[in-house]
């Protein structure tokens, strides 16, 4: 359904392992004193990164998950961002940490915090592995941030192209074969 591409590597598995030890340091010196940490994975991008995160974190943690979903099977943001699962806890009064794999537009990650912010959480702040700054149409940025990658379109580790490539262990840019007919 989708033109041929070929993926070319652009953070290896080693890269994004290095920086989730990193990344798991600075949240565990923002949430030391808590009592849980309720860790709030974004499905499906996130799968990945919440599993390395949490198992990186020398915290008490809870996971939770939120399904959202805004591209579909496109390339393109809908702009529209549906909640297609909601929390199974409860967060109002409690440490939360959102984890999310990219943020792109920001209406994902925006609207999330949104919702639960709503939910009058102690503390709440987030993490993305991937931040494409360059792309942003709504004012937001993940309290921490993996990697910023230029305007490129990215597979791998949890993140789909028209569902495909999730289980990639890294982090890899699409580039399309053009036509020589
Ligand atoms: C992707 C990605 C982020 C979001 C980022 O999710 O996983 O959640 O888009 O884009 P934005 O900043 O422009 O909103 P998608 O809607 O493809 O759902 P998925 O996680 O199930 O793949
Ligand atoms: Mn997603
Ligand atoms: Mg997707």
């Amino acid at each position: 359904p989708t033109r041929p591409y070929v993926i070319e590597e652009m953070i290896s598995a080693k890269t994004i392992a290095a920086r989730i030890e990193a990344l798991a340091k600075d949240i565990h010196d923002a949430f030391e004193d808590t009592d849980k940490l309720i860790v709030v994975g974004l499905l499906r991008g996130s799968f990945v990164f919440i599993a390395d995160m949490v198992r990186e974190l020398d915290l008490p943690v809870e996971v939770d998950f939120i399904e959202a979903s805004s591209y579909g099977n496109s390339t393109e943001s809908s702009r529209e961002v549906r909640i297609l699962k909601d929390l199974r806890g409860e967060i109002q009064g409690r440490d939360v940490l959102v984890v999310e794999d990219i943020v792109d537009t920001g209406y994902t990650l925006k609207h999330v915090v949104g919702l639960l912010n709503a939910k009058g959480p102690k503390r709440l702040k987030t993490v993305a592995l991937l931040d494409k700054p360059s792309r942003r149409e709504v004012d937001i940025k993940a309290d921490w941030t993996g990697f910023e990658i230029p305007d490129e379109f990215v597979v791998g580790y949890g993140i789909d192209f028209a569902q495909r490539n999730r289980n990639l262990p890294y982090i890899g840019a699409v580039r399309f074969l053009e036509d020589e007919a």
